[in-house]
């Protein structure tokens, strides 16, 4: 089969001086990267297929994707291919200078601070999926024909209140099967009009921080915490005060020793399900403690439940909202892990005498729209699609998080799985203080193994050491083999200079 990158090579090669084909083949490639007609984060074709297409051999093919990986061109992901890199090693974005365009002084990409600073704190890779990348779920498993079959028959008669633009928070029918699925599902206390859809976690906090922050006012944040919350805030000008958390989940001060002094957050943000990314349940005696303070301080507290619907063993985790029916808390919760992240959609819970402003203010900054999905997300959960998908990805990651505890314990031993939480989609690989998390993190990404290094989740100096694997994409047999690179490459950094 011919490709266009295939017509793209074989052109540049014919053009190329005389000299070895390996190198000729590896100097094409190299300045097709470097202009970006071959982007950063695409994946090319197998050495055999391109060898095909060139007509070389794949020993030429081979040699020329050999040397580029070695030189940070190119990377090799287990099962998946060869991809081009994310960060080249001559373009790295902090150091990129504003261009002026050829015979004019306008600065294409001159920023604003605001824009500058979203981009410094930027982590997302353009993969997103594989061994061991934590936070994302198994998608492959998603019963599309049965989701297919939903969205045909409601496509056929679409009301036009969701062809048109939403002024209400998303639609009627998904709200209501939320409600209905949360009070039982999540133990909340709520009505469907309290509901509002929103496309991801992020979106959600950004209207929070729009709505009910003015810049400057301060956030309480999980100290490690979601980097996603640190920099939607950070951008809409909220000081971040970062919180230690222990076993109980975030460390708060008690009420009755605050002194007028103390500086009280606008936004206290938790996860007290399943904290973030250490895993610590946030106890009834701090959950208690935290309302009150909130109550108090007029602090609003922010629960973000990503992923509580993912506990093995022991039963579910109420959510913290559903504790008392006056609760200052807005609860956030996302179809991300229990469906798949490109879906795009979430949902927040908010107290009834903010529901209608919230709803009103979401539509003048975002506008909602597809109202056939959320239609077809509506049915599917009414018809018992959505809860039996649930507790049969549940059981699957059950098995894939014993699958790498056993590998683990087997492997390295116990010692390397400390304080560890039976839930969610991801564990902690606990490290010895002196290891480099970050740049184990960076060699394995270079092997193509997706992991993420714990102390990149602190905002401040001190930080534990280790490594988020995300279990939720390998399949129990082969755990062992994929988790491999990991081992060899964390002896090397554990033996002695
Ligand atoms: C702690 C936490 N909260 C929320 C989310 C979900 O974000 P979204 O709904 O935007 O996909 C994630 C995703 O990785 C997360 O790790």
């Amino acid at each position: 089969m011919r490709t266009l990158l295939g017509d793209l090579l074989a052109h540049r090669l014919s053009q190329a001086p005389a000299g070895a084909l390996n190198k000729r083949l590896y100097d094409v490639l190299q300045a097709a990267i470097q202009e970006g007609a071959i982007a950063t984060g695409s994946r090319l074709p197998a050495s055999r297929d391109l060898a095909k297409e060139l007509k070389v051999s794949r020993n030429t093919v081979l040699a020329a994707y050999e040397q580029l990986q070695s030189e940070g061109y190119l990377q090799t992901r287990t099962g998946s291919g060869t991809f081009v890199c994310e960060q080249l090693p001559e373009i790295v974005l902090e150091n990129s200078e504003p261009l002026p365009a050829q015979g004019t002084s306008f600065h294409y990409v001159s920023l604003s601070r605001r824009g500058t600073r979203v981009l410094g704190r930027s982590g997302a890779g353009a993969y997103q999926w594989g061994a061991f990348m934590p936070g994302v779920p198994d998608v492959s498993h998603m019963p599309h024909d049965i989701w297919r079959k939903i969205q045909l028959r409601l496509s056929r008669r679409m009301p036009v209140e969701a062809l048109s633009y939403s002024s209400h928070g998303g639609c009627l029918q998904l709200q209501q099967a939320l409600a209905d699925y949360l009070r039982v599902s999540r133990s909340l206390h709520c009505s469907y009009e309290q509901i509002l859809i929103t496309a991801g976690t992020h979106q959600a906090l950004d209207l929070l921080a729009k709505m009910l922050c003015d810049p400057g006012d301060g956030a309480w944040i999980e100290e490690p915490g979601y980097w996603g919350f640190r920099n939607v805030l950070a951008v809409n000008g909220i000081e971040l005060l970062p919180t230690p958390v222990d076993e109980q989940g975030m460390m708060l001060p008690d009420v009755a020793a605050l002194s007028g002094v103390t500086r009280l957050p606008r936004l206290i943000c938790v996860t007290p399900s399943h904290q973030y990314p250490l895993g610590a349940v946030m106890s009834l005696q701090r959950r208690q403690q935290l309302l009150a303070l909130a109550k108090s301080s007029g602090s609003w507290v922010v629960e973000d439940d990503y992923d509580g619907e993912f506990r093995f063993g022991d039963s579910p985790i109420p959510a913290l909202q559903g504790l008392s029916a006056d609760a200052p808390v807005i609860y956030l919760g996302t179809f991300s892990k229990t469906l798949y992240p490109g879906l795009r959609l979430s949902y927040m819970v908010v107290p009834k005498p903010l529901a209608a402003r919230m709803k009103m203010a979401y539509s003048e900054l975002y506008r909602g729209g597809n109202g056939l999905v959320q239609l077809t997300l509506a049915e599917f959960i009414r018809e018992g699609h959505y809860a039996a998908h649930v507790r049969r990805m549940r059981q699957l990651y059950s098995r894939r998080r014993a699958a790498l505890v056993q590998v683990i314990t087997n492997s390295l031993g116990s010692a390397f799985l400390a304080q560890q939480s039976n839930a969610g989609l991801h564990l902690i690989l606990s490290l010895p203080e002196h290891i480099d998390d970050v740049a184990l993190a960076a060699e394995l990404e270079q092997n193509g193994v997706l992991t993420r290094p714990l102390s990149a989740y602190y905002l401040q100096g001190a930080s534990r050491r280790g490594l988020l694997l995300g279990y939720a994409c390998v399949e129990e047999q082969n755990m062992a083999a994929t988790f491999e690179p990991v081992r060899k490459c964390l002896q090397r950094h554990l033996q002695p200079a």
